[in-house]
């Protein structure tokens, strides 16, 4: 493999395996920027994921406050601004970060400032209109100055209210940035959720000691109003993200006779439904829990063995809880026998890029017979890999990567490009890609 400027030629690789570690997990990174600098006191967080997405939250965070540095590469130390949110002079930029921007807007959205944000060309096509809704009925003033229902986005903090709200689209960042709003409320907040979504907010909360609850679909949370949650500061651990230990997990399971395993990653079971859907592929799954780990989110290793994959359907409840993974999902599948059907995932569309159609266009460069569906996407293998010189990320990370690990597979070189992107969740995958592959 060698790179020019921002794109990368990728070559086939004889053989894929190894053990790994990945980087932090970026949700949890976010969450943690984020209430770690609204606490009181210092804050100590071990496997922080420095890549530029968290970076951006990170900057935000200082801001309006927050005081932080890294004390080695994934060590950071951060003391909150305790409540007390400094007023910025500039807009706040989120960079390429859906997490920073909602979520930052549910926080800002109960303190008395206001703050334009905003970020890349990507995050501004973004809808925006599903959390400003929300947190104007909480009493907020949000304007989207963008066309569309898109950012910039300009919240007007105030004391806000309780809310009781049915989530419209299954959404983790929709959910937390209502929380994080309920956090500085006066009352009951209530998000019911149409599908469960990952749930490190709530857990982050509870280690916190805030009073929070999930029953039957409905996360409960009681506000602290005016005076603000109690939050300290406290030493953390992050686990390995999962999102990034499918690239490799995945890169295993398509190649019979590879194996992988990576070691120390999050096991939330909201964030692990990939898994399931390899094993229903044929691929052999062992996953070891860490018991002695940290108690608000599981964590363990993960092990794969590729064997012979065939099709299959991936849709309903399952879709947010592998979500991220779709990309990767979906280009292994294009070497499984038989078809595979993506449905139900018609937020793909309106992630870091369109993944329907830019997945598709991308699989169909590489010789893949895929089709779009408005809601998900069809791939037919195995498919008679070629090479190619115009796959192209569209400036999204997830598809960079996911391609990546296709071209492995592939019997020629493939040139990849706009992969600069890849440094907003998973800055090493260059490297880690060299470690395991031969
Ligand atoms: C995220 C939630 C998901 C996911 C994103 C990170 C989060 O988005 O796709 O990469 O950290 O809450 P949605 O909640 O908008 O589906």
């Amino acid at each position: 493999m060698s790179s020019r400027s921002s794109s990368v030629i990728v070559s086939p690789a004889a053989r894929i395996g190894g053990s790994i570690s990945v980087p932090g997990d970026k949700s949890i990174s976010h969450r943690l920027a984020l209430l770690c600098g609204t606490a009181s006191g210092e804050s100590v967080i071990h496997g922080f994921l420095r890549c530029e997405d968290c970076l951006h939250t990170l900057n935000a965070m200082t801001t309006i406050g927050a005081r932080a540095h890294f004390d080695s590469d994934d060590v950071l130390r951060i003391k909150g601004n305790g409540g007390r949110f400094l007023q910025p002079v500039a807009e706040l930029d989120m960079g390429n970060s859906g997490t920073g921007l909602r979520l930052l807007a549910g926080l800002i959205a109960g303190r008395p400032v206001a703050a334009t944000l905003t970020g890349d060309e990507s995050l501004q096509s973004r809808p925006q209109r599903r959390i400003a809704e929300p947190l104007e009925r909480m009493g907020a003033t949000v304007e989207l100055l963008g066309p569309n229902g898109t950012a910039p986005i300009r919240v007007r903090g105030t004391l806000l209210h309780g809310l009781d709200y049915d989530l419209p689209v299954a959404s983790a960042q929709v959910k937390s940035a209502i929380l994080l709003a309920g956090l500085f409320a006066e009352g009951i907040t209530r998000v019911h959720e149409p599908a469960p979504t990952r749930d490190h907010t709530e857990r982050l909360l509870k280690a916190f000691g805030i009073e929070i609850m999930t029953e039957l679909g409905v996360v409960t949370l009681r506000g602290a109003g005016r005076e603000g949650p109690s939050l300290k500061g406290r030493v953390w651990r992050v686990p390995g993200d999962f999102s990034s230990a499918a690239f490799w997990l995945a890169a295993a399971a398509a190649r019979p006779g590879s194996e992988v395993t990576v070691r120390g990653v999050g096991l939330n079971p909201r964030r692990t439904a990939f898994l399931d859907v390899l094993r229903r592929m044929g691929a052999d799954v062992v996953v070891e829990h860490d018991l002695a780990g940290e108690a608000w989110e599981p964590a363990g290793n993960v092990t794969v063995r590729g064997r012979g994959l065939c099709g299959v359907e991936i849709g309903g409840d399952e879709i947010p809880n592998l979500i991220d993974e779709i990309p990767i999902l979906t280009a292994i599948a294009s070497l499984a026998e038989g078809e595979t059907r993506v449905r139900d995932a018609k937020e793909l569309r309106v992630k870091e890029s369109d993944r329907i159609a830019v997945m598709v266009a991308n699989l169909r460069r590489l010789g893949v017979e895929a089709e779009e569906m408005e809601d998900g996407l069809a791939v037919r293998g195995p498919a008679r890999l070629h090479a190619a010189d115009n796959i192209n990320s569209h400036g999204d990370h997830r598809v960079a990567m996911a391609m990546a690990i296709l071209a492995l597979q592939a019997p020629a070189p493939v040139v990849i490009h706009r992969v600069e992107c890849v440094a907003t969740s998973y800055p090493g995958f260059w490297d880690d890609l060299k470690k395991l592959t031969v």
